[in-house]
């Protein structure tokens, strides 16, 4: 077993020793903001995207950024060496820090930077050739869903409805309208055309949104941004979603019945090669 080294505020140390005060605004309201970033062969995967979504994340809450972009590079960086695994993923977090309990900022704290690299397994070869089964559900959250906060009850409660009904992620509606999933992006295929909802804020713009868009643009695969209607995801030929830890995954099972053909069709095998290949090429 691999000891993993965190960094917490500057300090690297093992995971185990590593401790928050129970004062930390993240712990107590929420309060913070956090990324996750794939690493393939020791190479960051798409990192300028990532650090310009946590300096977002980060000015949409009001946390003065704690480092510059060398000083975040670094770390990351640094993190990643220190582990064997070829693949990993490095987990970012950044709270308000710690301070006397009271929902207005503290007039004085300093954030708390916590850092963690992990082994990033490949998606089981079972779900990558068969897909994955997903629930719908209404889609309960806040509506600053664009701000990657650590306060993910919303998203907690749902894919536990997921994994309650037998099924590996969720499909949330609101209004009548596909916003994302509990951890990912979620792409309707009709007709050969990939479908996203629009970028705003009732969903997380993946970084695998804008990599997605490339691939298609490349492959020749229309892709559409536009709201997208409960009954065209049930009427799909092809369902999927994205994210830094699953990359792009088919949905053949929708509450219980066979998406399109229930095998991942032609427009996933298409994405998943093109994914790889961007592996390869670093970016
Ligand atoms: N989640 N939407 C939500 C709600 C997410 O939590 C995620 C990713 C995404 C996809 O974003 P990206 O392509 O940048 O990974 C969309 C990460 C992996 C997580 O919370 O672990």
């Amino acid at each position: 077993m691999t000891t993993q080294t965190v960094c917490l505020n500057g300090e690297f140390l093992p995971l185990e020793e590593a401790r928050v005060p129970v004062l930390d605004r993240g712990f107590i309201f929420g309060d913070g903001i956090y990324e996750v970033v794939p690493s393939y062969g020791g190479r960051l995967f798409r990192w300028p995207q990532h650090l310009a979504r946590l300096k977002r994340s980060l000015a949409a809450i009001r946390i003065a950024n704690p480092h510059d972009d060398d000083a975040w590079t670094a770390l990351v960086n640094r993190l990643i060496g220190l582990h064997p695994w070829p693949d990993q993923f490095v987990y970012l977090q950044v709270t308000r820090g710690v301070a006397r309990r009271d929902h207005a900022f503290p007039a004085q704290a300093t954030p708390t930077v916590f850092a963690m690299a992990s082994e990033l397994a490949p998606v089981p070869a079972a779900q990558r050739e068969g897909g994955i089964a997903a629930v719908s559900l209404p889609d309960e959250r806040w509506l600053h869903c664009d701000i990657k906060s650590v306060s993910l009850l919303g998203n907690v409660l749902a894919r536990q409805a997921a994994v309650d009904a037998g099924a590996a992620e969720c499909l949330m509606f609101r209004d009548g309208f596909l916003t994302e999933g509990s951890s990912s992006n979620v792409w309707v295929v009709r007709n050969g055309t990939v479908f996203g909802p629009p970028r705003d804020h009732r969903i997380l713009e993946g970084i695998r949104a804008g990599l997605l868009d490339e691939l298609c643009a490349r492959g020749g695969i229309p892709m559409q941004t536009r709201p997208v209607l409960r009954e065209e995801v049930l009427a799909a030929d092809e369902l999927m979603v994205s994210s830094a830890t699953k990359e792009v995954v088919a949905v053949t099972r929708l509450d219980g019945r066979p998406v399109g053909s229930g095998r991942p069709g032609p427009v996933y095998h298409a994405l998943y090669q093109a994914y790889q290949a961007a592996k390869q090429a670093g970016g």
